[in-house]
């Protein structure tokens, strides 16, 4: 949608609300920079940053406001393996692929936990449970390979002590559940 279309106002009202004002300052002040749509990539970090993902409506609004076709938005945040394109579930999970990691067999890990979960990374399983994420090297090479749920770390896994793993975090969900009732 171009600024001079006769609708542009109602589009215009529709994306400032998408969006928390902080996220429209920073898109306003960014309209200085000769390169203004380079500051797309940072501008969905801020999105993903307060929503914890890129919605639709989130990503129309960007489109809209920085006036790039909505198909390029998309297209940055599904290039991009770090940008979130659904909710994150309950509990973040972390796969160390770092050098000391991947040679203990942290690949392994992963497909265990892909095939557990049924969702591969960047996804959230069924349930709303689990997200899925690879990292960069965690700090705690020592414990190879590690897995970091939430912010608790998993060191010196096997692919056998995958389930294990994922019904200790199931079992948390539901006491908590279970105290809240
Ligand atoms: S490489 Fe995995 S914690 Fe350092």
């Amino acid at each position: 949608m171009k600024k001079d279309t006769d609708n542009w106002a109602e589009v215009e009202a529709t994306s400032r609300a998408a969006l928390p004002d902080s996220i429209l300052d920073y898109i306003e002040a960014c309209k200085g920079d000769p390169e203004f749509k380079s500051q797309l990539i940072s501008v969905l970090h801020k999105v993903q940053g307060h929503f914890g993902f890129l919605g639709e409506e989130q990503l129309n609004a960007v489109a809209q406001l920085m006036q790039i076709p909505t198909a390029d938005v998309t297209g940055v945040a599904t290039f991009y393996h770090f940008f979130r394109l659904e909710p994150q579930g309950r509990f973040m999970i972390r796969v160390c692929m770092g050098t000391a990691c991947y040679v203990k067999g942290a690949n392994d890990i992963l497909e265990k936990l892909q095939k557990e979960l049924g969702i591969d990374v960047g996804e959230t399983s069924k349930d709303g449970l689990f997200s899925l994420e690879v990292s960069r090297c965690l700090g705690t090479c020592g414990l190879a390979p590690v897995v970091m749920v939430g912010d608790e770390i998993h060191g010196g896994l096997t692919p056998d002590q995958v389930p294990a793993l994922l019904e200790e975090y199931i079992g948390k969900a539901h006491e908590a559940e279970s105290v809240a009732s």
